[in-house]
């Protein structure tokens, strides 16, 4: 097994540090993963100019998974689009084919008072979003802004493939039978012309699969009904825009989107594996990073590409262990409650692993 390593900007060194000595530690117990580490993102247009070197991408599909930290910095903002950081998160996914994402949204019993919603909202929960990220208006044509100055036009194009809703619903409904078989797909029909193919297929699909309970929700009612009752959900489907806005709420529901991970997967089981937090330009470098998404990451990867169930559920363990102790970053500590550091952290979930 051979991964490649990804580190990217911002906070990503620093939390993937701490996922590495997982890593180690999981190898020095018999584990056999080696790794390859390369620069991504900003990192990667310092040295070599571009945000996703062919040497970066050619390791990446020749591994059997990537796992990503994050990439984005205020500083590679005001570059052409084609250079900034995020340009090489986005070309990974499309280039590997990494069009299955899933984002679950877990509320671990030692965090239910760390959301801002009331606890009892949350308790509990355990959500799974799958977001389509190869199509949608993140790569539909046409797209750009053109005209002078005064009377320019932004354009850009929800695109959907038949073939591309087709796929992502048979991993909804295969994601939902293996849990508690409730598929909600989330659209916006009524406006949206792309979006009424995608319920349409969402429905054509839907008899392959009668054990599961197929809903529709359109994704602005979706938005509340996550805040109002989260519960509601099983797993949601949607496309790569509003699932990118969703995760990003959902991820509150579980107190800090320092603690979400996600798999990015094509039709093989390869999978790119990465929090679902960015770079945080804003406390880069201060060692005071969550570096739980990242290793819980790593948990996903063994669990989803490898089929390291009980490897997978060691490294899990081991950071429901340390909550339960009491370690706490910023972002998940409660007012008057003492913050370790991003290392104390990563220390001790080894120590618990
Ligand atoms: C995410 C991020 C990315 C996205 C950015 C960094 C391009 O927000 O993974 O959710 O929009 O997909
Ligand atoms: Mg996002």
């Amino acid at each position: 097994m051979k991964i490649a390593i990804l580190p990217g900007d911002g906070i990503g060194p620093e939390i993937m540090a701490e996922a590495l000595k997982v890593l180690d530690a999981l190898r020095r117990d018999g584990l056999k993963i080696e790794m390859e580490s390369a620069l991504v993102g900003g990192a990667a247009y310092d040295a070599y100019g571009h945000p996703l070197p062919a040497a970066t991408l050619k390791l990446a599909e020749q591994a059997d998974a990537v796992l990503f930290g994050s990439v984005g910095s205020p500083r590679h903002d005001a570059l052409p689009r084609e250079h900034r950081p995020e340009k090489a998160i986005l070309g990974l996914r499309k280039e590997c084919d990494f069009f299955a994402n899933l984002r679950p949204a877990t509320v671990f019993p030692e965090l239910a008072d760390a959301s801002t919603l009331r606890a009892e909202v949350v308790a509990g929960l355990d959500l799974m979003i799958i977001r389509e990220l190869t199509g949608d208006i993140y790569f539909g044509e046409p797209r750009g802004v053109s005209g002078e100055k005064g009377a320019r036009i932004g354009v850009n194009t929800m695109h959907y493939t038949e073939a591309q809703i087709r796929r992502i619903m048979h991993v909804g409904f295969r994601t939902a039978r293996q849990r508690n078989k409730r598929l909600c797909s989330i659209d916006k029909m009524n406006v949206l012309e792309a979006m009424q193919l995608w319920r349409d297929i969402a429905i054509e699909v839907a008899p392959e699969y009668p054990d599961v309970e197929l809903s529709h929700m359109l994704v602005d009612n979706a938005a509340m009904q996550l805040i109002r009752n989260p519960k509601q959900f099983d797993v949601m489907v949607a496309g790569n825009m509003f699932g990118d806005i969703l995760s990003d709420e959902a991820s509150m529901l579980t107190g800090s989107i320092g603690m979400l991970p996600s798999a990015s997967l094509d039709t093989n089981g390869k999978g790119l594996y990465e929090p679902i937090h960015g770079s945080a330009p804003d406390i880069a470098g201060r060692g005071i990073a969550n570096p739980l998404a990242q290793i819980l990451s790593l948990g996903m990867m063994l669990r989803y590409t490898f089929n390291l169930v009980e490897w997978a559920d060691r490294v899990d363990g081991a950071v429901k262990k340390t909550l339960a102790q009491g370690l706490r970053t910023a972002d998940i500590a409660k007012a008057g409650e003492s913050v370790c550091s991003t290392s104390a952290m990563g220390a001790a979930v080894l120590k618990n692993l």
